[in-house]
């Protein structure tokens, strides 16, 4: 390992080693272990990840970034699929918001603390830092606000297009000088340059009431008593009608659409993944010798909460929390008890949330 001043520090194992010999296949198959369903979002993503590593490989012109823009609803995988690819390749990963920026020179985050934070994330290892990925959300709040709705000095959109500005130029910046005291970011005078045209970014939003399928002819009489307009595939010009940068939509080429999760699906996550809740619950409950028995029905219930909840696979933690909250209190009374999760069990403990449910944190 390197620190920030390229200095080697004798006797450590270098912690971030890339996995650079992978197919798509392989990437897809590492993260199907992990992300259930999205099957096309998660090849797409896989894709962009070779070519991602290939362009750092074999450098050429022609290669262009693959960076991408992630649209879904909320709590379908977004951020899950960020991250596991980045744990799949063994690169650093953040995850930071577009709300907390604002354009250079106002108050707020310049973007260089984006990259500044991946470096943090390495613990200072620049050269690691340069490969890494960085997940910007809620880039659908940036969206270029329409005249009347402008806040901010002047009339000028230092939160909205202001941004979105700077972040175009720091996809399109090789080289970037990165504040190295990111918490006190007005003590501007320790700085890294860092090469960042090797950074992945990957951007995602809900864009929840964004128009589909506008400008294309498909509006009419007939158009307008057809379908619902939201099954229609994100086209680039709905995601400028909405508000994003033509030039900021140029740099992002690669956009993937994730669905919301099904019952089926939402099952799998509760049972399937290496870390799933049902596990991490399972072995909760270990040391009382306490085992946890999922019936079918009990999963369904689950899923079925969840999708009324209309929070996705993001829900499911804190419903287990809720159901499992009598016997975490009681568990060290019910030593070597069997406690059988069926569709009893989850109606009579979860009890229909009754005040507004705190927003689960990002993990
Ligand atoms: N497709 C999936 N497969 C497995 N687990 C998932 C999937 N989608 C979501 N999860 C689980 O739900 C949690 C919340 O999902 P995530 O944070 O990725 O949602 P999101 O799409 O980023 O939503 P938001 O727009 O609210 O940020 C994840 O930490 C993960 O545990
Ligand atoms: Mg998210």
């Amino acid at each position: 390992m390197e620190d920030i001043k390229g200095d080697k520090i004798p006797g450590e194992r270098p912690r971030w080693e890339p996995k650079l010999d992978f197919t798509p296949r392989q990437i897809y198959d590492e993260m199907s272990r992990f992300v259930i369903g999205q099957e096309r979002a998660v090849r797409t993503i896989a894709i962009a990840a070779y070519n991602h590593i290939k362009r750092i490989i074999h450098p050429n012109d022609l290669l262009k970034k693959s960076n991408v823009l992630m649209v879904g609803p909320t709590g379908s995988g977004k951020t899950h699929i960020a991250r596991t690819l980045a744990g799949a390749l063994n690169v650093p990963f953040t995850v930071t918001n577009a709300t907390d920026y604002t354009e250079a020179g106002y108050y707020g985050k310049d973007v260089e603390v984006m990259v500044a934070e991946l470096l943090f994330a390495t613990g200072g290892d620049v050269r690691a830092a340069e490969r890494g990925i960085i997940f910007i959300d809620e880039i659908d709040k940036i969206a270029r606000r329409s005249g009347g709705q402008r806040t901010g000095a002047s009339g000028r959109d230092i939160g909205g297009e202001g941004v979105q500005q700077a972040i175009l130029k720091l996809l399109e910046a090789n080289r970037v000088f990165v504040p190295l005291n990111v918490t006190q970011h007005w003590n501007k005078h320790d700085f890294v340059p860092m090469e960042v045209g090797n950074i992945l970014f990957i951007c995602a939003g809900t864009f929840s009431d964004m128009k589909r399928g506008r400008d294309r002819g498909d509006i009419g009489f007939l158009g307008e008593s057809a379908d619902d307009k939201s099954t229609y595939p994100v086209a680039v010009r709905d995601l400028e009608s909405y508000g994003l940068l033509a030039e900021l939509l140029g740099r992002l080429p690669v956009i993937v659409e994730l669905d919301p999760l099904t019952d089926d699906e939402l099952m799998h996550i509760v049972t399937d993944p290496p870390d799933s809740l049902l596990r991490e619950y399972q072995a909760m409950f270990e040391y009382e010798q306490i085992t946890i028995e999922m019936c079918d029905d009990g999963l369904r219930a689950i899923a079925a909460k969840a999708r009324e909840r209309g929070t996705g696979a993001r829900g499911l933690r804190a419903m287990f929390e809720e159901m499992f909250h009598d016997l975490a209190f009681t568990a060290p009374e019910r030593m070597g008890e069997n406690v059988v999760v069926d569709a009893d069990f989850v109606n009579a403990n979860l009890v229909e949330a009754k005040k507004p449910r705190r927003r689960e944190a990002e993990d």
